[in-house]
């Protein structure tokens, strides 16, 4: 028996419930010349804004003890750019697309999304309201209730394909946020995007990162993303996307039995670029092993004290 790694998120079907995390790998280019895309059940874009951005400036990406702090400042090529010269190479690589779009103000997320509606490569957008590392917008919107509610209907009148909303960990309720993100039409949810976190250099006195603090990601934040996870899952009935420190077969299983569906591998990527191939390979062999038909038997299986 071969087990069946098929996921249907909102509809849509995945080969598999491996995605890569918004950031870890551009538009995807450079990951294909290290494995074919289609490994992947899904391949998640960097952040897209209206207009072009630079980000921050070096250094803005340290290492730290089992994960690493970035401070990026959503550096892309803008919506246009990544419409012309972007997407066209994702059109034919047999995996899904989602665009992950960030924005300052309200009006932003929906001009991008509008332009993404007319584009058949985009399977579905993930709305970044969570981005720690940007003064105006990112954060901002996903740790107020009202306003991620806000954020998502606005881009739901213009956008019809399914819609995630990336939740933050850096919230006094993450379920509260979960639930006006739901309430707002998000047909999905991701969580988590990073920690916030600082790093300083003993010899300059100075921060690591020019913008003194950034995310922190990697295997350090996933107990903290299993925990939300679960949180989220027993509170809300859309499917989650699980984000978080994976870096093998075994945490995946661990995130699916808290609740998710399927799930987005990240700093792994800067470790051991065609680490989702061996993921895939490996979540079959302990389904084998584990008698199970469908890798959804997982879900939200986890045996409670
Ligand atoms: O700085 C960055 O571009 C990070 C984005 C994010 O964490 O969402």
């Amino acid at each position: 028996m071969t087990p069946d790694l098929k996921v249907t998120i909102a509809g849509v079907e995945f080969a598999n419930p491996i995605m890569t995390a918004s950031g870890c790998c551009g538009y995807g280019e450079e990951l294909h010349r290290v494995f074919p895309l289609k490994t992947l059940g899904a391949l998640v874009t960097k952040s897209i804004t209206l207009h072009p951005r630079s980000g921050h400036p070096v250094p803005r990406t340290a290492e730290t003890a089992s994960g690493m702090l970035n401070a990026i400042g959503l550096a892309n090529v803008g919506v246009d750019a990544f419409i012309k010269d972007k997407l066209p190479f994702l059109e034919d690589k047999q995996t899904r697309v989602i665009v992950n779009v960030a924005g300052s103000k309200i009006q932003e997320y929906v001009d991008v999304c509008a332009r993404l509606e007319d584009c058949p490569p985009v399977d579905m957008v993930e709305l970044n309201i969570s981005c720690p590392n940007v003064d105006e917008g990112g954060m901002e919107f996903g740790s107020n209730a009202a306003l991620t509610e806000k954020t998502i209907a606005s881009v739901k009148k213009v956008f019809t394909k399914p819609l995630i909303a990336k939740l933050s960990p850096n919230v006094t309720d993450i379920v509260e946020i979960a639930r006006a993100a739901e309430q707002g039409g998000a047909e999905v949810l991701s969580l988590i995007n990073s920690v916030v976190g600082a790093a300083i250099d003993i010899n300059t006195w100075q921060p690591k990162l020019t913008n003194n603090k950034g995310g922190l990601t990697g295997p350090a934040i996933k107990p903290i993303a299993l925990a939300k996870v679960d949180a989220v899952y027993n509170a809300c009935t859309v499917p989650i996307i699980g984000i978080g420190g994976i870096t093998c077969a075994a945490d995946v299983v661990e995130f699916m039995l808290c609740g998710a569906t399927a799930v987005q591998v990240g700093t792994a990527l800067f470790i051991e670029p065609d680490v989702p191939v061996k993921i895939v390979k490996d979540l079959k062999t302990y389904l084998k092993q584990k008698g199970l038909a469908s890798v959804a038997n997982l879900r939200g299986k986890v045996r409670k004290y």
